[in-house]
């Protein structure tokens, strides 16, 4: 039923614990982030201006934007802190043999 397309992102270890790494998937700049063992994927691009938040300050499931301070759930790519109010897109992950695989839903 599903034809969700899964990419090998990266190796698991390569994501470090409690912090975020920018990653170039299929020509979309993607952020990952390991929290509490869990990694998620969110788009890596601000939508407030043009930060990028692999620069930013990873604090529990929340990321905070380089430029403004904005932040986000990176769990739900939902905006937790002004002046970002625009969600950023989030990712399914799933992981197998030691690699992330990130669907990009398309
Ligand atoms: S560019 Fe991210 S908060 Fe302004």
């Amino acid at each position: 039923m599903s034809d969700t397309e899964w990419i090998d992102a990266a190796g698991v270890d390569d994501v470090p614990a409690d912090d975020v790494i920018g990653l170039v998937v299929n020509g979309l700049d993607i952020a990952f982030y390991k929290v509490e063992d869990t990694i998620y994927a969110t788009d890596n691009i601000c939508t407030h201006g043009h930060g990028r938040l692999c620069d930013g300050f990873l604090e529990g499931y929340e990321i905070e934007c380089p430029l403004h301070q904005g932040m986000f759930d990176v769990r739900t790519g939902a905006p937790t802190c002004a002046p970002a109010t625009e969600a950023i897109r989030s990712y399914p992950v799933k992981i197998e043999a030691g690699r992330v695989f990130v669907s990009l839903g398309f």
